[in-house]
């Protein structure tokens, strides 16, 4: 090596997608949507003249989703997936000597935006039940804190946060601190105690909504998401983001999407069920799990996740490992189901010889 690189950004592992499946096996590892893309959202994209750059700003779609939840289209901002809009309000809060707080383990791209930025993340142990501590992330806040980011439901472990516990926590968070409340799942939640951050905007002058069109909405590969919030902290945000990202093709599939969003939300509550039935499964195979919130399931499976992630392997199951934490798994195709509740039936036998992992009871 000749050229002198930043030291972090060296030691940083570049990012790591869901492995792909091979052909006869389920790709679980990414929560992604299974559905194919709708007819009409195709014909939006393909209806588009990419031989021109896309509008910068949005403005048709900041507009309709401006409508939608009742705020002017400066307090919303698009970015190439809400990933992108993460790392600019870090960038544009956070650097060298500023601390970024987080639960550990969430979403997976944290620790190395965090890194990019200059700053340091600070993590906070997840509460048993896999949920997030906010008692415990109040008191890790300390004047260097710039931003903590909150994850409903959480990726990986599929816990939210209640609307009384993020009250209870905003009240302790000073108001020079962003909060980030990342709602990537949000519309795969049925859990009337489950907080919605939209509403609170009014009452928060610090706080920011993630939400994405990557899940919900099934399009992931075209890369949009949005954030509402203060216009300032925004227009901060556009201020680090790379110009023009977000293509014309997404800006016109996530129309297409709000357009047609009865079908995908008829989508999203066919996985919702999906996921009930994995999760009585699962309860009656011996899991103990605590209830999932998004578009996948945690399985806390500790010291064993390397070989329970073979075991789901060999079924043609490929999802996302964490070790030695646990395994999560995407809510997939119809077809996906059997063969997965046959893998963890046989994990079920083997975590059986580790009584003291907590997955099971
Ligand atoms: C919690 C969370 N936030 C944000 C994202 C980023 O989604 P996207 O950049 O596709 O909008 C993801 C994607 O997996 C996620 O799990």
């Amino acid at each position: 090596m000749v050229v002198t690189l930043r030291p972090e950004i060296a030691a940083l592992q570049p990012y790591r997608q869901g492995r792909p499946a091979a052909p006869d096996a389920f790709k679980l590892s990414s929560n992604e949507s299974p559905f194919p893309p709708l007819p009409a959202v195709l014909d939006a994209v393909a209806g588009s003249s990419f031989n021109r750059y896309p509008d910068a700003a949005a403005t048709v779609l900041r507009t309709r989703l401006a409508e939608r939840y009742g705020v002017p289209p400066e307090q919303v901002h698009t970015g190439s997936g809400s990933v992108a809009i993460l790392q600019q309000l870090i960038q544009a809060a956070a650097g060298p000597g500023d601390e970024v707080l987080y639960a550990w383990r969430s979403f997976e791209a944290y620790p190395g935006l965090v890194t990019v930025s200059g700053a340091t993340s600070v993590t906070v142990p997840l509460a048993p039940g896999e949920k997030h501590d906010l008692d415990a992330m109040a008191a890790a806040i300390t004047d260097r804190t710039r931003v903590v980011i909150v994850c409903t439901p959480n990726n990986p472990t599929s816990v939210i946060v209640t609307a009384d516990e993020f009250a209870a926590f905003m009240a302790k968070v000073p108001e020079t601190v962003l909060v980030l409340l990342d709602e990537a799942y949000a519309e795969f939640v049925t859990d009337p105690d489950a907080v919605h951050g939209i509403p609170l905007l009014a009452r928060h002058p610090n706080l920011v909504v993630l939400r994405t069109f990557s899940k919900a909405y099934g399009l992931a590969g075209l890369r949009v998401g949005y954030a509402i919030g203060p216009e300032y902290i925004l227009d901060a945000a556009r201020s680090t983001a790379i110009p023009l990202s977000v293509t014309e093709p997404a800006q016109r599939a996530a129309l297409a999407a709000l357009d047609n969003e009865a079908e995908l939300l008829e989508r999203v509550g066919v996985l919702i069920e999906r996921r009930s039935e994995i999760e009585n499964a699962l309860a009656a195979q011996g899991w103990r799990l605590p209830p999932a919130h998004g578009n996948f399931i945690w399985l806390p499976t500790g010291a064993q996740t390397t070989a329970a992630a073979e075991v789901l392997e060999a079924h043609g199951i490929v999802a996302r490992v964490f070790p030695p934490d646990g395994i999560r798994v995407s809510i997939g195709e119809p077809e996906s189901v059997e063969k997965l509740l046959q893998a963890t039936a046989q994990v079920v036998e083997t975590l059986r010889e580790t009584p003291e992992n907590a997955g099971l009871g």
